[in-house]
């Protein structure tokens, strides 16, 4: 099967998907969008409002910031597959439960697989949790991991993974844009990186 049919294969798993509580509350699923053969992959934490409304992942006021750090590296937002750990919104936007997370995120270790990008950014506590925890690092707090580059071996893949914050977070507490801004410089050097 192409790259192609395995995306389009999850999008429709997940469209139907009942596997935990969220599909109930939420109006579409966010599987996630961008190109098949980003180097770059970027992964958030669960729908919002907005994402919810249109079924695109990071559309909202979260996702006006993040598509400037991406074109503040100089790519294209089309360039990037942009994900989630959990693809329905949560009432009231809540933090994914534990459940959640585990019932969902065969579906991103999926994408992963399809995308095979060079670097993973994980944004916010929730995805770098759970993506380092794939590579057996524990996470006691972002601020011990993040801006670090973590070359490992994700899923059978070589990958570099860089923790940052979540752009909502940055925009609850203007205080860690410059950090924010500064990681997404390190995926730019990253990028670059030969091999
Ligand atoms: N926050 C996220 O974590 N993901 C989105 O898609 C939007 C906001």
């Amino acid at each position: 099967m192409s790259k192609q049919e395995l995306m389009d294969e999850i999008v429709s798993e997940v469209q139907v998907c009942r596997k935990c509580r969220l599909w109930q509350y939420a109006r579409n699923p966010v599987p996630g969008e961008g190109s098949l053969e980003a180097s770059l992959m970027l992964i958030g934490e669960a729908p919002g409002y907005r994402e919810d409304l249109e079924g695109r992942p990071f559309v909202g006021s979260a996702g006006k910031l993040l598509d400037k750090l991406i074109s503040g590296i100089t790519l294209r937002r089309e360039e990037v597959y942009i994900s989630n750990i959990v693809k329905h919104r949560s009432l009231k936007n809540r933090e994914p439960k534990a459940d959640e997370v585990e019932a969902c995120t065969a579906y991103l270790d999926r994408q992963i697989q399809i995308i095979r990008p060079k670097i993973i950014a994980t944004l916010g506590k929730h995805s770098t949790r759970y993506i380092l925890s794939k590579v057996n690092i524990e996470v006691d707090g972002l601020t011990a991991v993040r801006g670090r580059g973590y070359k490992k071996n994700l899923l059978g893949l070589p990958v570099t993974i860089i923790p940052t914050f979540h752009p909502a977070a940055v925009l609850y507490n203007p205080a860690y844009r410059s950090g924010l801004e500064e990681d997404f410089q390190k995926i730019r050097e990253e990028l670059e990186k030969k091999v």
